[in-house]
């Protein structure tokens, strides 16, 4: 694949957390990930993205970064780091790392700096330190994960934090932050790092200064291009690396401007993610992506989940099969067996569209959510700050299961910091490694499919009615997916290399895709 391979590749995200214990202390680290390499070779994913290994307190989850340049001792140290990287290349798998731009930890150096220093100091100038308004804060801006974005500090000066208070906003006026951030890119590059994930990248810029005009305060302002454009001389420097986007953001047109060819290489379609499983709306989806990408020359992604979002199983099992991060749903009703036959068919589509397909680690195995963790285990911030309102994330974080009959499932020798459910003996890989029909069998064999006959490249479209989503691909194989809730007949082929359900002869039933030749 070359210098392009993240054109089409297969790329699998590793929350470390809770993806293999190698210490026994119940929290997933580098040991753990480099045990269990093979098992990724095996799948047949080009790449991995990990997220957040640096030191950290863990506010939320790794995103509150204390030190851009090491190793969260929880998760191991540099120099296993770097044989990680080393053993991954040597399977001819790539490491993406995730780089947090718009915040740090509190405990960051800096920010213990810029406290320290006080106001008007050159310290504080690299954050947002402000006096406040009326004895409140300086604006009104809220928080994403709920209450204020400010919080006040001892000498009375507030600091902004777009997300919890133990991540302070960055500001990038600073010239000492953009220099800091190309260093930080030329530090992992220099060790091998395939690419940069870039977390929040859309809401860098902002001015909480100005008077309130109606556009959105701090997401998608035109600064913060500038800052990319930086950021690609750097990647360019070096061969075959590359630049992906956590872009939200529900205008196609300025998602597009984040994918100039002086900017970032790709970025994730979470409009894919978030549609409902409906034929039109998917197609909808899919044609609109494919329109924004193809002028750019940027190859489209794939993502049906992430640590973000709830479990495609227990998504597509309910009656509103959309997500939205305002409201999770979180408990509504999810027939888990429909939403097992969906999401199998929903991956066979995904990896069969042109580009880069994301598999967030558990996908592979049909993880649901959890959604009965008890509460007072919930670690995801948005939990106490939307005031035990929204019960956020966690419950797309519970360790894999990787063998045996009992929690922890062979993912820690010692106590799993999310508890499994038993029921899960029925979903480790040890168990579904050997049975032809399980989620791990599709996603193995899709994905060995997938790296001769799919990736990078363009659709054609077949008319095969509204419910149903078909099309076929450079290399001949087709793709159809039939989302209504009558059988169809399969378009002519000379044989079926996979589907996600048993078919009825020649017949697509509901919920099911197939790959033909
Ligand atoms: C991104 C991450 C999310 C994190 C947030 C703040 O959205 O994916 O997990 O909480 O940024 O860094």
């Amino acid at each position: 694949m070359g210098e392009t391979w993240w054109r089409g590749a297969a790329i699998y995200q590793v929350y470390l957390r809770s993806f293999a214990d190698g210490n026994g202390d119940g929290f997933g680290d580098l040991a753990g990930l480099r045990n269990r390499l093979t098992y990724l070779a095996d799948l047949g994913i080009n790449a991995v993205w990990l997220n957040p290994w640096y030191p950290s307190p863990m506010s939320d989850g790794g995103y509150d970064v204390a030190d851009y340049r090491n190793i969260e001792p929880v998760f191991g140290t540099l120099a296993e780091a770097e044989k990680l990287i080393q053993e991954a290349h040597d399977l001819g798998i790539r490491i993406i790392i995730d780089v947090v731009p718009n915040h740090c930890s509190d405990h960051h150096v800096w920010f213990r700096e810029a406290l320290d220093a006080g106001p008007g100091s050159a310290a504080r100038e690299r954050f947002w330190f402000r006096p406040g308004r009326d004895g409140g804060p300086p604006n009104d801006w809220q928080s994403i994960f709920g209450g204020p974005a400010w919080t006040q500090v001892a000498d009375g000066e507030w600091y902004l934090h777009l997300f919890a208070p133990e991540q302070p906003d960055f500001n990038w006026n600073s010239p000492a932050v953009r220099d800091e951030f190309l260093d930080v890119l030329r530090f992992w590059f220099d060790r091998g790092v395939d690419g940069i994930r870039i977390d929040s990248a859309a809401v860098l810029i902002k001015d909480p200064d100005a008077e309130p005009d109606g556009d959105d305060p701090y997401t998608d302002r035109d600064g913060v291009h500038q800052i990319y454009r930086a950021w690609r001389q750097v990647a360019d420097d070096y061969a075959g690396r590359v630049l992906i986007g956590e872009v939200w953001l529900p205008d196609q047109a300025r998602f597009a401007r984040y994918l100039r060819p002086d900017e970032l290489h790709t970025a994730f379609n979470f409009d894919f993610l978030a549609c409902p499983w409906d034929a039109s709306a998917l197609r909808g989806v899919i044609d609109a992506t494919l329109a924004t990408h193809e002028p750019l020359g940027a190859p489209p992604t794939w993502v049906l989940s992430n640590h973000d979002v709830t479990r495609p199983v227990t998504r597509y099992g309910r009656a509103d099969t959309s997500f939205d991060h305002g409201d999770r749903k979180h408990g509504a009703p999810s027939d888990l067996g429909l939403g097992i036959r969906r999401a199998r068919a929903a991956a066979l589509l995904a990896m069969a569209l042109p580009g880069g397909v994301y598999v967030y680690q558990g996908e592979e195995l049909g993880l649901p959510e959890i959604e009965d963790l008890p509460d007072g285990l919930r670690q995801d911030p948005i939990w106490t700050r939307s005031g035990n309102t929204d019960r956020g994330r966690d419950g797309c974080r519970v360790p894999l299961p990787w063998s045996g009959e009992a929690p922890p499932f062979g993912y820690s020798s010692g106590r799993s910091w999310l508890p499994q459910p038993p029921n899960w003996r029925e979903l480790t890989v040890e168990r579904q490694e050997t049975a032809e029909s399980s989620m791990l069998s599709l996603y193995r064999t899709a994905l060995r499919i997938r790296r001769e006959k799919l990736g990078d490249g363009t659709v054609t479209w077949l008319p095969l009615g509204e419910q149903v989503l078909a099309f076929t691909r450079e290399s001949g194989l087709t793709c159809v997916v039939n989302l209504g809730p009558e059988p169809v007949p399969l378009p002519a082929h000379e044989t079926v290399l996979l589907a996600s359900g048993s078919l009825d002869g020649d017949v697509l039933p509901a919920d099911t895709a197939a790959w033909l030749l």
